[in-house]
């Protein structure tokens, strides 16, 4: 890429993010997602401490408005921040049963990356000062959150935690959600989906899995969000290797920085999940596959399916020469990084969502997992197959995984923040 190029991009994101800022949140994209998200923002951020560090901290504070404070949910973050009103989204505040909450939330989480972001962050910003007082105010909040999930999630200690929703997850129509989804049942009430008023349908889950979503949503709020009673009960009980590779690495980087900083966080109980979560992590190894596979926790099988999750586990810390071999062969066939269902998997399709396309800040998690385990080879290809697509393409929500078209929204954050990063 020219230099002239790489300039014309920089100022592309800036502005994305800039435009997508909502005076403190960033939305992921005007339209289809109005409010703030959980993972988006913790990516986001990184965007924002490339060109403008304490408008990336702010952030992260306004994320934490949403944070629920004490009782059996201490320490949760939704995955949903409902900062204003919007009409554009369905499911609203209202959906959820938490419109009372100041500000509304939704009732379940998503991938927990906010230590180790933060800890990027911590290392990329100039003003350490500035920097250093932020982190005193946000690590304790995040501990409390990571804790949550530690609880509320793995009641029994087993080490693998748990999630309770499809969108849980952040990659809500992945083809491993398929059988644990085909035994919740469907919603019988009317709603009316808005995603496709935004984007063509044949990029969005289908009908049936809204169906379906939609029930269990509006299972949590029947059992009045008691943690106790959707790990027992829940329909829909899975561990995503993803977000054990997440919350495992976040776990580590939380007591890193907090070391680092000398602030004072409780880590006994983080210190003991660690301790759980490796010797479990074992049990989500898929030989068929050659690549860590998700569990479904209401029948106990290994999920057969080649998602893209298990990548993870060099950003976790797990080594595995196997998998490096399956990777390989996985870049092989895509130029333009790691797709999120291996193509020509039964389960791959090209431009639905998380059965296939390519998404930027995957490729830039996946990535900085190998360059950190000394698999530069791998590292490099995603990397320069991550630049490749945002010389391409620019800033979409997606992308197609074999001609490297956009796909979803557009001008989307975490992509642009995922190329601001990378400067
Ligand atoms: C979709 C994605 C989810 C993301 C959200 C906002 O729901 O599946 O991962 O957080 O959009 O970008």
């Amino acid at each position: 890429m020219t230099p002239e190029r790489a300039a014309e991009l920089t100022r592309q994101a800036q502005a994305t993010l800039r435009a997508n800022d909502r005076g403190g949140y960033t939305v992921p994209t005007a339209g289809l997602y109005p409010f703030q998200w959980d993972w988006d923002a913790a990516v986001t951020a990184l965007g924002w401490i490339a060109f403008d560090e304490l408008r990336a901290w702010e952030e992260f504070r306004w994320l934490l408005k949403g944070q629920w404070n004490g009782g059996a949910q201490d320490g949760f973050i939704p995955h949903i921040v409902f900062h204003q009103r919007a009409d554009s989204y369905f499911p609203g505040p209202g959906e959820w049963g938490l419109e009372h909450l100041s500000p509304p939330t939704s009732s379940i989480s998503q991938p927990p990356l906010h230590a180790t972001m933060l800890r990027w962050m911590w290392q990329r910003a100039s003003d350490k000062a500035a920097a250093t007082g932020r982190l005193r105010e946000l690590l304790p909040a995040i501990a409390r959150h990571n804790a949550w999930w530690y609880r509320t999630r793995d009641p029994q200690n087993t080490g693998l935690v748990m999630s309770v929703h499809p969108w849980e997850t952040g990659r809500d129509n992945a083809p491993a959600w398929d059988a644990p989804l085909a035994r919740v049942p469907r919603a019988t009430r009317p709603y009316r989906r808005r995603d496709t008023d935004h984007v063509d349908g044949r990029q969005r889950p289908t009908q049936d899995f809204y169906d379906r979503v939609v029930y269990l949503m509006d299972f949590m709020r029947e059992a009045n969000f008691d943690p106790v009673v959707i790990a027992h009960d829940g329909p829909f009980r899975v561990v995503d290797a993803a977000i054990v590779f997440i919350l495992h690495r976040a776990t580590r980087d939380l007591l890193a920085l907090a070391d680092e900083l000398s602030i004072t966080i409780d880590r006994p109980p983080l210190v003991a999940a660690l301790a759980r979560a490796e010797a479990a992590v074992p049990r989500l190894w898929s030989e068929s596959l050659g690549l860590f596979a998700n569990l479904d926790l209401v029948n106990g099988q290994l999920i057969e399916q080649p998602v893209h999750g298990g990548f993870l586990s060099w950003y976790a810390g797990v080594a595995s020469a196997a998998q490096a071999a399956t990777l390989s062969a996985w870049l092989a066939q895509a130029p333009f990084g790691v797709p999120s269902t291996r193509i020509g998997a039964a389960s791959f399709e090209r431009h639905r969502y998380w059965r296939g396309p390519v998404w930027q800040h995957m490729n830039l998690l996946i990535e900085a997992g190998l360059r950190e385990a000394g698999e530069a080879a791998l590292a490099d290809s995603i990397q320069a197959s991550s630049i490749a697509l945002f010389e391409r393409s620019g800033f979409h929500e997606y992308y197609d995984p074999i001609d490297g078209s956009g796909l979803g929204g557009t001008q989307f954050s975490w992509t642009a923040a995922s190329w601001l990063f990378r400067q």
